[in-house]
């Protein structure tokens, strides 16, 4: 069962700005629009695909992000929904894989099958647009609360995640070190490498 911090954090994001990633990612797909979103959450990146008429596959392991997604988009058998990890996932063929601060939370010893599965679900010039999370992040450190939020963190850094795309062209990276406060108003230090990728 979601935790009152990710019910609040499915609230404060079920309409947030699409991001600029995203955006030009959908600019690079050619021929078919069949995307997946991995970790879907509350569901905005969905939105945003279907205003593009994408047919979007979408899990996340929190019953409570699909149970707020099928409500959203009942009327609308374009998206299809399922509760699922990365590794218990059945991926489809797609032309777009979106993860957005989900592979954060992919298992440790999951994650090279659940790339593995990631990639191979990219049709040729496929492309993906995703995060991963830093090691001078948070909730890479003690300070995270693993009690409220998703318990396991994957944490890659630059080289690693660089290794991770060698059959990919790299389109757009980004590396996002700030600090701040959380929208509750708790510190907070953000390291993310965002990027767009082009399966080769
Ligand atoms: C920080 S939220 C991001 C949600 C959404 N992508 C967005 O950008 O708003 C991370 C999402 O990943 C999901 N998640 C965590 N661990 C997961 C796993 N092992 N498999 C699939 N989804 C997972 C969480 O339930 C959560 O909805």
């Amino acid at each position: 069962m979601s935790t009152i911090e990710i019910s609040n954090y499915y609230d404060s994001t079920e309409n947030s700005a699409t991001r600029e990633d995203l955006i030009f990612a959908l600019d690079e797909v050619k021929g078919s629009k069949t995307a997946i979103d991995c970790g879907c959450g509350a569901g905005s990146d969905i939105a945003y695909l279907r205003s593009k008429d994408f047919t979007v596959y979408a899990f996340d392991i929190e019953k409570e992000s699909i149970s707020r997604c099928s409500e959203r988009f009942k009327d609308d058998d374009n998206v299809l929904l399922s509760t699922d990890s990365f590794s218990t996932f059945n991926y489809p063929d797609a032309s777009l894989v979106v993860a957005d601060a989900s592979l954060f939370f992919c298992f440790e010893k999951d994650f090279e099958s659940v790339w593995e599965k990631i990639t191979n679900s990219l049709i040729k010039d496929g492309i993906f647009c995703g995060s991963f999370l830093g090691p001078k992040d948070t909730m890479a450190g003690p300070d995270y609360d693993k009690e409220a939020f998703w318990s396991d963190t994957l944490v890659m850094n630059e080289a690693k995640i660089r290794e991770k795309l060698k059959s990919y062209e790299i389109l757009k990276w980004s590396e996002h070190d700030l600090s701040g406060e959380t929208s509750d108003g708790k510190p907070h230090h953000w390291h993310i490498f965002s990027l767009v990728a082009r399966k080769i």
